[in-house]
C-alpha cells in the first residue's frame, strides 16, 4: 500500500512500481521500494497497531501489497525478543542482552519474511515461475511460499548446504537443483537460464520486495524495545547496538531503511542503534571492506564456513550494507567457525533456544567488541538469531 515508485539505490533512478523490476536498468544496482509516508503515517501508528494482527502484515501501510488477496502469508514475522540475564552474565561488563529469536518463523528463519512480500508481490504482478540461488534458508522460505501460492519454484543450492534444507524444498514441492560450488555460482545458473525459462529471479536484492519483508524486524524492534524498556522513567523505542550476522545483508539493510521510515512517519527521531555486521573469519567480504575504508566489497576467495548463510563471498548491496554500518557509526567484526559452533551449545544451555549457527555467530562477536571498548558497561545489545539451529545437525555431529 502506498507505494509511489521503486528507487535505485545507487543512482537514484526512478522505476515504476506498479510492473516487473530487478535491477536498475542503468546501473545494475538495487531497487528500493518508496512510499507516501505522509499518507501511511494516517492510519498505522504505533498504537493502532496495538490491536493489530500477531504476523508482519499488520504494517501493511508500509509493505508494497495493494490488493491484500495477494498476500501470501503463513503467519510469518512478531517473532518474541526476550531479555536474557543469565547469558549476559557470562560477559565481563553488565549489558542490557536481548535475542530476537527469528528462527520462530514459517520455515524457522528470518527469510521467511522477504519471501512472504517476495511471493505476494509475484502473484500481484501475475508471474507463476519463480527460481532463486540459495545458501539454504531463503530455499526453504521460497519453496514453501511457492507452494502455498500454487508457483513453480526453482532452487539451486550449493550440494553441500544443510540437509535439512534441501529435504525440506523437496518436500513442499520446489524443483531442486545442487550445484557443485557457492550461492554465486547458483545465481549465474539463473541468471543465464531465466529468459528461456520464463523465471522471475527473486535473488536477494535483485528484486525490491524481499528487503520490504525483512524491514518489519526494524519495525517489531521499535515495538517491542519501547515496550520492554525504560530507562529514567521515558520509554528507550530503540537499543544503543544491533549484532548481525551478515550473507548478502538484506536483514541489516531493511532495519536500516525501517528506521528511516519510522524517523518520516515521526515516530522515532534520529537516534539509531549501531549496526554491526558479523561474518565468519573464513567469509568475511564486508568485514574486510569496512576495515579497508572501501565502499563496494571485493569478492572474498575461497570462501567457507560451517554457518552457511554467511557463506556469501560477493553481495550486490554491498554499498547499502557498509553505508548503514558507518552512518549509525557501528562496526564489522568476524569469528571463527570454531566460536560460532561452540557458541550455539553457550547460548543454548544458558536461554533455553537453539540457535543457527550464523545468530549463535554475534555471542562471541560481542566478546570482541565488550574487549576492544565498542559496547560498553550499561548499554543494551540486540543480538539477532536468525535462524534455528535444528537446520543444521550435521554441524554438531562428530
Ligand atoms: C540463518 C541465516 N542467518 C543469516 C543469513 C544472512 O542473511 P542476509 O542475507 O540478510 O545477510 C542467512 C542467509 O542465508 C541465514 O540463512
Ligand atoms: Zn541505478
Amino acid at each position: 500500500m502506498n507505494v509511489t515508485h521503486l528507487e535505485c539505490a545507487l543512482c537514484g533512478l526512478r522505476h515504476e512500481a506498479n510492473t516487473l523490476q530487478n535491477l536498475c536498468i542503468t546501473c545494475g544496482k538495487p531497487l528500493l521500494v518508496r512510499y507516501d509516508l505522509e499518507k501511511a503515517a494516517k492510519t498505522l501508528t504505533p498504537e493502532s497497531l496495538q490491536t493489530r494482527e500477531s504476523n508482519l502484515w499488520r504494517y501493511r501501510e508500509v509493505l508494497p501489497v495493494v490488493n491484500e488477496a495477494n498476500i501470501v502469508s503463513l503467519g510469518e514475522g512478531w517473532t518474541p525478543l526476550f531479555k536474557t540475564d543469565r547469558l549476559a552474565a557470562t560477559l565481563p561488563i553488565k549489558l542490557d542482552l536481548y535475542i530476537k529469536d527469528e528462527g520462530q518463523n514459517p520455515t524457522q528463519s528470518f527469510k521467511a519474511r522477504g519471501m512472504t512480500a517476495a511471493i505476494s508481490m509475484a502473484k500481484e504482478l501475475g508471474v507463476t515461475k519463480l527460481a532463486v540461488p540459495s545458501a539454504g534458508n531463503a530455499a526453504g522460505a521460497l519453496a514453501a511460499y511457492a507452494a502455498l501460492a500454487g508457483m513453480e519454484a526453482n532452487i539451486f543450492m550449493p550440494a553441500d548446504t544443510p540437509r535439512a534444507n534441501i529435504v525440506e524444498c523437496q518436500q513442499t514441492g520446489a524443483n531442486v537443483t545442487l550445484i557443485d560450488g557457492l550461492i554465486t555460482d547458483c545465481g549465474k545458473i539463473v541468471a543465464d537460464r531465466k529468459d528461456e525459462m520464463g523465471w522471475f529471479d527473486v535473488s536477494t536484492l535483485k528484486e525490491p520486495y524481499r528487503v520490504e519483508g525483512k524491514k518489519t524486524m526494524g519495525y517489531e524492534l521499535f515495538e517491542q524495545f519501547s515496550s520492554l524498556v525504560t530507562r529514567h522513567l521515558s520509554p528507550v523505542t530503540l537499543p544503543d547496538a544491533i549484532l548481525y550476522p551478515t550473507g548478502g545483508g538484506t536483514g541489516l539493510i531493511g532495519m536500516w531503511k525501517a528506521f528511516d521510515e519510522m524517523e518520516q512517519m515521526g515516530w522515532i527521531g534520529s537516534e539509531r542503534p549501531r549496526m554491526v555486521s558479523v561474518q565468519s573469519e573464513t567469509c568475511a567480504p564486508i568485514v574486510r571492506a569496512f576495515h579497508a575504508g572501501e565502499r563496494f566489497a571485493d569478492e572474498f576467495e575461497n570462501a567457507s564456513t560451517v554457518a552457511s548463510g554467511l557463506r556469501v563471498p560477493k553481495c550486490i548491496g554491498d554499498f547499502l550494507i557498509l553505508d548503514a554500518i558507518r552512518a549509525s557509526n557501528g562496526t564489522a567484526v568476524t569469528v571463527a567457525d570454531a566460536e560460532l559452533t561452540a557458541a550455539v551449545a553457550e547460548i543454548g544451555a544458558l536461554t533455553g533456544t537453539f540457535t543457527a549457527p550464523e545468530g549463535a555467530a554475534c555471542l562471541p562477536a560481542l566478546r570482541k567488541l565488550i574487549a576492544d571498548g565498542s559496547v560498553t558497561e550499561g548499554e543494551s545489545v540486540v543480538i539477532f538469531n536468525t535462524g534455528s539451529g535444528i537446520k543444521y545437525l550435521e554441524a554438531f555431529e562428530g
